[in-house]
């Protein structure tokens, strides 16, 4: 390993559950969402997207046909049609078809496969419920929200999700401590548009790929933290050194192996965004 170990001289890296802890249930759930806190996650990751009725939920694709038992993009349905389908059972069957690949045991999910409240579609509006009454229960939990082609929606997707965030009271810092919640995006104009409307709001700036104009490590306007893909941190270490050196903080996705968990705290980035919390809570010696 050529870098620099940096991390004893940080704060812990902080780990957050992607979509959940969404190795073990299905993602974008409240089942998953527990489980993340149950397994200790320091923050919770979504997506958010519009409903054709205005509502934000929260969802990865841009269909509901991977994740539920139902058809179609998430921004044709209204919140009522989404409600009435099963965002759990493909979870299940996934699970039940890998061990019997694997000639595993089965056993019983760590989620209740019975739809319901668990496993049917999550508003964002619930999941900041689920933030608030952790964190007033005495855990600093804090959330990632990624928006999701916000283009499309010309600024609707912002202005909804800053509205539900004064409602809780979650888009501004406390007065002893950071910001609950960042927002984060693949798209500068959405963060340019967050960052106009709530500037106390952390927005982290999400890369697939390293775009020849931001090699020196600056982000675009609006963007405070940096957030690079896995393979964009494999492939070029030193990107991740350079973008420390401009003074960014680095939030990395998604990092579900032990190589990459290693490979991130030795370059000392701030967060990783994981599938699976409990094992690299386990692994960074925070079981
Ligand atoms: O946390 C960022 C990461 O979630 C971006 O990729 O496709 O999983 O939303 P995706
Ligand atoms: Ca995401």
């Amino acid at each position: 390993m050529t870098h620099a170990r940096r991390q004893s001289t940080h704060h812990p890296i902080q780990v957050i559950a992607h979509r959940g802890a969404s190795d073990d249930a299905p993602e974008h759930t409240l089942a998953a969402y527990r489980k993340a806190i149950e397994d200790g996650a320091d923050a919770l990751e979504c997506d958010v997207r519009l409903t054709a009725d205005g509502h934000l939920v929260c969802v990865h694709d841009r269909r509901v046909n991977r994740t539920s038992n139902g058809r179609g993009a998430v921004s044709a349905l209204e919140l009522s049609e989404l409600a009435a389908l099963d965002f759990g059972s493909w979870k299940d069957r996934e699970e039940r078809n890998r061990k019997e690949r694997n000639r595993e045991e089965s056993e019983s999910p760590d989620w209740d496969p019975v739809p319901g409240e668990l496993t049917s579609v999550l508003t964002l509006e619930r999941l900041l419920e689920l933030v608030v009454e952790t964190r007033a229960a005495g855990r600093p939990l804090q959330l990632a929200v990624e928006t999701k082609h916000p283009t499309r929606w010309a600024g609707q997707v912002e202005e909804r999700l800053l509205q539900l965030l004064k409602q809780f009271e979650l888009d501004a810092p406390p007065a002893d401590g950071p910001s609950p919640v960042r927002i984060m995006s693949f798209s500068a104009r959405s963060l340019h548009r967050v960052q106009a409307a709530a500037p106390a709001l952390p927005t982290v700036y999400l890369m697939q790929f390293v775009s020849p104009r931001l090699r020196d490590g600056r982000l675009p306007a609006g963007a405070r933290i940096a957030g690079p893909g896995m393979r964009i941190v494999r492939n070029h270490p030193g990107y991740i050194e350079r973008l420390h050196r401009a003074g960014h903080r680095v939030h990395v996705w998604t990092v579900n192996e032990p190589e990459d968990v290693e490979l991130c705290v030795d370059l000392g980035v701030e967060a990783i965004i994981t599938n699976r919390p409990k094992q690299v809570l386990s692994q960074l010696g925070r079981p």
